[in-house]
């Protein structure tokens, strides 16, 4: 997973001594990597889960569970990083509040999330065999997730008084391998989407994989392999000094 995380870790470029709030820390490997770099690093998650395996991993290192939107550290931090979670959280106002409340005057915020267009080809899918199986009581269209423009992600960073130096939007179409007899595409849903996978009726749940397979397939398989067609979005800002 360092793989998927290095540009943002190199980005980052953490010094020895700095204290970095690693915000999504997941299961904790890009929090071990900013702590090998000599940093005071502190990894927060919504998830106990996560962080459990997190502490099983690392016991050395410094996880707290808690959410982007409710962050509560004051000045605390030179730098904040986050990969590959802001898109999970609607209230990016919250989230922009908190990271700016954090960091020190001179702080960095470096965070990489799904950008606008992220997963298209996949929501398109599933909402073609939502349409098609008329399914009660699952919302749609079915979007869950905030992929900002980057113009409006930018936007809103400086309305809460970041600087921001650089923002990139780009594709990163990535393989997702066939898994336990589940096609690559079946296999992502399962993992992120994984309550939209349980929400039709035992006797539907294979006609709803086979419609979202046969939609998705022309965009999304090529060469005998799936691919996610994900869109990031990434950005340096900075706190006044
Ligand atoms: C991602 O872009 O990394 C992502 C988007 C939605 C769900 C899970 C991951």
């Amino acid at each position: 997973m360092i793989d998927g995380g290095a540009p943002l870790l190199e980005l980052l470029a953490a010094r020895p001594g700095e204290r970095v709030l690693d915000l999504g820390a997941g299961t904790g490997t890009l929090t071990r990597a900013i702590a090998d770099a000599g940093a005071h690093v502190v990894g927060i998650d919504a998830s106990p889960a996560m962080l459990a395996e997190a502490r099983r991993a690392h016991p050395e290192l410094d996880f707290r569970v808690g959410r982007g939107e409710a962050l509560e550290f004051e000045r605390e931090f030179e730098a904040v990083f986050s990969n590959a979670t802001l898109h999970w959280i609607h209230d990016a106002g919250a989230v922009a509040r908190g990271v700016r409340r954090a960091l020190v005057p001179g702080g960095r915020f470096v965070a990489e999330f799904g950008g606008h267009g992220n997963v298209a080809a996949v929501l398109a899918a599933v909402n073609h065999a939502l349409d098609a199986l008329a399914l009660d009581g699952v919302p749609h269209p079915f979007s869950p997730w905030y992929f900002p423009r980057l113009g409006a992600y930018a936007s809103l960073l400086e309305a809460h008084g970041f600087d921001v130096a650089s923002a990139w939007s780009f594709p990163r179409p990535s393989p997702m391998p066939d898994r336990d007899g589940q096609s690559g595409i079946a296999a992502w849903l399962d993992v992120f989407a994984r309550d939209l996978v349980l929400s039709p009726p035992d006797e539907t749940r294979g006609r709803f994989t086979t419609l979202v397979e046969e939609h998705a397939r022309p965009a999304l398989f090529r060469d005998g392999t799936w691919w996610i067609d994900y869109v990031r979005l990434r950005i340096v800002a900075t706190v006044p000094d």
